[in-house]
């Protein structure tokens, strides 16, 4: 069967939305968040020092350490992406549901930890590509999230370079994400479309559909990525149409 090709750009979408984002078609942008300095949850194997001053400077980003999230983590995991998606905790219960599943090569997390504190977080997990030589096992981004108070100085940045380093070590050959390719450009990733990749959904709005192709992709590897269940059980692929 062959599928239709994804939509034009309508007005209003967005190439910015995450795959795990919540259902309604607005800018990550504009996704309103809190902005009061709330205290950020002890993160793991830390003693309760909890980050309760200001936010820190424009360079605290290079204090910050990245490390494997443990179940310690999971409240603070849950916690930053309710508050950094702005959401009903959509994102909390896919974050929840992939490490249940544990698909395919994945999941791998990591968090960002300042001072005790989870400020930050990324998700690893297994999904496919339907290539025409083989299926593919491949790694799906989604979700990051730094905390809204300590956005803007590095954080999401290592937390994706980490992530890209971890997936390299699985030889993974492919990471997919559905975001903002103004930020993601800058960051491994290229439109996936472009490079040979079909979109799982024609609600993906076409720039946002993205890929970082690593050493062990080979030029054959090109097809439809496929997510996981969870992806689809909670609704986290793509934009929904209210009004459609
Ligand atoms: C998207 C998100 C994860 C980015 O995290 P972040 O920690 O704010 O990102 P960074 O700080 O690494 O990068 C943001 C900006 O800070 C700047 N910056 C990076 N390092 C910096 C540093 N050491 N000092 C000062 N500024 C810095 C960069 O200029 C960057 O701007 P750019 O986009 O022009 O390059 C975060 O905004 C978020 O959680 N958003 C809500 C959830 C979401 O939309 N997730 C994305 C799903 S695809």
């Amino acid at each position: 069967m062959t599928a239709e090709p994804p939509p034009p750009a309508r007005p209003g979408d967005t190439p910015a939305r995450p795959a795990a984002a919540p259902v309604r078609a607005v800018p990550v942008t504009t996704i309103p968040v809190t902005t009061t300095a709330v205290p950020a949850v002890p993160a793991a194997a830390t003693t309760a020092t909890t980050a309760t001053g200001p936010a820190p400077g424009p360079h605290a980003g290079d204090r910050v350490a990245i490390r494997p999230e443990t179940a310690q983590d999971h409240e603070g995991v849950h916690l930053l992406h309710t508050r950094a998606f702005g959401d009903d905790g959509r994102v909390s219960r896919l974050v929840e549901a992939l490490r249940e599943a544990r698909a395919g090569a994945g999941p791998l997390s990591f968090v960002a930890v300042l001072d005790g504190a989870v400020l930050g977080h990324v998700l690893l997990s297994g999904c496919r590509l339907d290539a025409p030589r083989r299926i593919v096992d491949v790694l799906s981004l989604s979700p990051l999230g730094v905390l809204p108070e300590h956005q803007g100085r590095g954080i999401g940045t290592r937390l994706v370079r980490h992530a890209l380093a971890a997936a390299e070590d699985t030889g993974a050959p492919l990471v997919f994400l559905e975001g903002d390719p103004g930020w993601y450009r800058t960051r491994g990733f290229e439109p996936a479309t472009p490079a040979g990749f079909r979109s799982p959904s024609l609600r993906i709005p076409g720039p946002a559909f993205q890929v970082a192709r690593l050493s062990a992709h080979e030029p054959w590897m090109t097809g439809t990525f496929v997510y996981s269940e969870p992806f689809w059980a909670l609704d986290c692929v793509g934009l929904r149409d209210p009004e459609a």
